[in-house]
């Protein structure tokens, strides 16, 4: 069997280190770090990633701004409402929800976000400074999936990593970082053949693909490292629904030497971190050095 990685109590201890930033901010520079959630219309699981973010965001002692759009809004009302955001001295980060509704083109909306409020870390400036390894606001769930490995392996230069999924919200990104840190990487995705035997040649597996339980414990090398970032709601043979990742975790967690579970893996680690972005990204604003203790 292997080690389970508690994402929810790592998470728990970041969390606590930047309610203590936040304090040492106020106390330091009367700053109080704000946060403006952005979220049109009403796609169940973005509401409650909004209200979890919200909520988070008050807990450790910033503003939280929250605007909910309707599903037919238009381009251009939401360009408008990013612009004043841009301009508002009280809002450190901005967050718009994805997806968004077929009518708006994410990544103008994306591209509209003051570069330095850009706590998703997909603007294009950011995307392209990641990957060129210089100064970045780095997106949540891939500095998530960072924090969890450097935690369970220690140095991970040198090691063989897959990532299974290419989108810009993870899998891009977490193939930069990795690169960063000297791992060989491999991004497969949906036209990669024989997908299981290269995923057993890797040492780490970041599984980012959105397909309930796809990777199988005889695709995992023994001993090696699984990061599953999937959430899925699916109904189990009894006709109850539950959540799940992209990793079969029953047969994964008998092969791999740490796995994180869903949930209580990736997922808590990704709004810890979207909390430091912000005061990054306030601490960047303000031209000022980052709280002790979050440095
Ligand atoms: N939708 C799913 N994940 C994310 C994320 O990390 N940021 C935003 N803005 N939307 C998302």
């Amino acid at each position: 069997m292997s080690t389970v990685i508690d994402g929810k109590a790592l998470a728990e201890t970041l969390r606590s280190r930047i309610k203590q930033a936040v304090s040492e901010l106020q106390a330091e520079h009367n700053i109080v770090p704000g946060l403006a959630v952005v979220l049109v219309g009403e796609n169940p699981a973005s509401q409650v990633y909004v209200r979890s973010k919200a909520r988070q965001t008050v807990e450790v002692g910033m503003q939280s701004f929250e605007h909910r759009l309707p599903e037919n809004t238009s381009e251009s009302d939401l360009v408008q409402l990013i612009k004043e955001l841009n301009q508002e001295p009280q809002v450190n980060g901005i967050l718009v929800q994805l997806p968004l509704p077929a009518q708006i083109n994410s990544e103008h909306i994306i591209n509209t976000i003051n570069v330095n409020k850009d706590v998703d870390g997909f603007h294009v400036e950011n995307t392209g400074r990641l990957s060129i390894g210089s100064d970045s606001l780095i997106p949540c769930t891939p500095a998530g999936c960072l924090i969890l490995l450097k935690r369970t392996i220690g140095d991970i230069a040198g090691q063989n990593a897959i990532i299974i999924g290419r989108s810009n919200i993870v899998g891009k990104p977490v193939a930069q970082l990795l690169l960063k840190e000297h791992c060989t990487v491999t991004i497969a995705h949906s036209r990669t053949r024989d997908l299981s035997s290269t995923c057993r040649q890797a040492d780490i597996v970041i599984a980012a693909v959105g397909v309930p339980e796809m990777v199988k414990g005889d695709w995992i090398k023994p001993r090696a490292t699984v990061i599953d970032v999937g959430i899925n709601r699916i109904t189990d043979n009894s006709g109850k629904s539950k959540l799940v990742g992209d990793v079969d975790y029953a047969s994964a967690s008998e092969v791999a030497g740490a796995i994180t579970p869903v949930p209580g893996g990736v997922g808590p680690m990704t709004i810890a971190c979207l909390l430091q972005n912000t005061i990054i990204a306030t601490c960047r604003q303000r031209q000022i050095k980052l709280p002790e203790a979050i440095s």
